[in-house]
């Protein structure tokens, strides 16, 4: 079977319209996949969803609100402003992480588990059995600035995450470099926010990333 080549996510960790603007004028064409980051969620609420899809609407547009309850509201606020993809975080109850996958449906949409901090593999069982399909696997960015580093069992990890059906999107201060580490798990989705957004020329960056991302899964 031919495996897909992993999809490419640029996070819009930014604080500001104009700013997350500046990044998508040059690479929305480079990326499948548009993240509205947590951090513009907070600055700028869904409206940075419904008109960065109005823009980009060939492009995902995902919505990492990293939703921790409320699911059904949170979720539906997301959707109505066009999200494709949500995120709810892993610390949640499984009925909130129901609550948001049953509003995804109504619109079509989809629901990704974000796993930052703690979470088991009980709830990896439970979450499959709810019938989601994607999750996240994140480094958090607190983690790595205080100098976490990928370990063989984030790996391990990552790859009994794809062994139970998941697809796996993987992220946290992801560089060019670190890709050979998941060569031969099929990764769904890589993310890359400050390695494109802050580099010199975020469209070499972008297309950096496509490049290593054909040439290591192609
Ligand atoms: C932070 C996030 C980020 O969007 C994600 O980690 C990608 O950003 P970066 O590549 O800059 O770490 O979810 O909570």
């Amino acid at each position: 079977m031919t495996q897909h080549l992993p999809m490419l996510q640029v996070a819009l960790d930014n604080q500001s319209m104009d700013d997350a603007y500046r990044t998508t004028r040059l690479i929305a064409d480079e990326v499948d996949i548009i993240e509205v980051g947590t951090i513009l969620c907070v600055a700028e609420g869904v409206r940075a969803v419904r008109d960065l899809k109005a823009l980009y609407p060939d492009r995902i547009v995902l919505a990492d609100a990293k939703i921790a309850d409320a699911g059904q509201i949170l979720a539906r606020m997301c959707f109505e402003a066009h999200a494709d993809w949500i995120t709810v975080i892993c610390c949640a109850d499984i009925n909130t992480t129901k609550g948001a996958l049953a509003v995804a449906k109504e619109f079509d949409g989809d629901v990704q588990i974000e796993l930052t901090g703690f979470w088991t593999w009980e709830q990896a069982v439970e979450w499959r059995q709810a019938g989601v399909q994607q999750v996240v696997y994140h480094r958090s960015r607190d983690a790595q600035a205080a100098g976490v580093a990928w370990s063989d069992e984030d790996i391990a990890a990552i790859r009994r995450l794809a062994d139970m059906g998941f697809k796996v999107t993987v992220t946290g201060g992801l560089a060019l470099g670190d890709l050979p580490l998941f060569q031969g798990i099929p990764i769904h989705v890589f993310i890359a926010g400050r390695s494109i957004r802050d580099a010199a020329d975020p469209v070499a960056a972008a297309r950096e990333f496509k490049r290593a991302i054909a040439q290591l899964w192609g």
